[in-house]
């Protein structure tokens, strides 16, 4: 049985009075963990360290992540987490989301200077490649993700797939099998590889029954928990 890597992402939701139901919620699902599930919470910024503090009291078997990074280390730079400050608190980090590149203006140049920055403290980057075009980039303009394959969680996640909070879309298993299998094979060696876009506890089966499939970044199935434990079940 292959390990399997599921990753929520919150983006903008929740107060910290609602990530405590959450996790008191996911508390009562007995879910599969031991090391052959990962599961990793990726909330806003502020609910993180209160949540560290519960997920550590009653031994949860959960992971934190980050939703976004700074490309610079600590400084003059108003605004930003640095990887420094967030690895007191998560293991992962996710990088390079179409969300960030579309409403923030992340170019690729941030991408590959965040990935950097999380690899120096140790921190997992979750890196989210919307088409081969895009990893191709990364890949001839640095070497550090060549370097580091080992460390960093891949995910493909085409932004037509993304539910937006709105109606889950169709997916495509052909599609996603074939370029699962593509990042590895452009990487030159076997990656771990996630899927992402519209992942529910109907498709999360199917998802990761495919050959090069790891896991997945479920984003709207992630706000509620016993949805969320379904998708977990697999
Ligand atoms: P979705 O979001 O599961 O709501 O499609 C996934 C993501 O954007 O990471």
């Amino acid at each position: 049985m292959k390990k399997l890597f599921i990753v929520g992402n919150w983006k903008s939701n929740k107060t910290i009075a609602e990530a405590k139901t959450w996790l008191l919620e996911i508390s009562n699902f007995q879910f599969p963990i031991s090391d052959k599930r990962e599961i990793i919470i990726c909330p806003p910024f502020l609910l993180i360290p209160e949540m560290k503090t519960f997920i550590d009291e009653y031994k949860l078997p959960l992971k934190l992540g980050v939703q976004n990074i700074s490309p610079f280390g600590e400084g003059a730079y108003t605004g930003e987490v640095s990887a420094r400050t967030a690895q007191e608190f998560v293991t992962h980090a996710l990088v390079g989301h179409s969300e960030r590149r579309h409403y923030f203006h992340e170019t690729d140049e941030d991408v590959l200077a965040k990935i950097k920055q999380l690899l120096r403290y140790d921190l997992t980057p979750v890196l989210c490649i919307s088409d081969m075009k895009q990893l191709a980039f990364y890949l001839k303009e640095d070497d550090v993700i060549t370097a580091n394959a080992g460390k960093i969680i891949f995910v493909y996640e085409p932004p037509d797939a993304i539910s937006g909070g709105g109606a889950f879309h169709a997916i495509d298993l052909d599609t996603i099998d074939a370029n699962t299998a593509e990042i590895s094979k452009m990487i030159g060696k076997e990656v771990v590889t996630l899927y992402g876009g519209s992942v529910n506890p109907e498709n999360a089966a199917l998802i990761f029954g495919l050959e090069h499939v790891s896991g997945g970044l479920p984003g709207q199935a992630s706000l509620d928990a016993e949805t969320f434990a379904q998708i977990i079940h697999g």
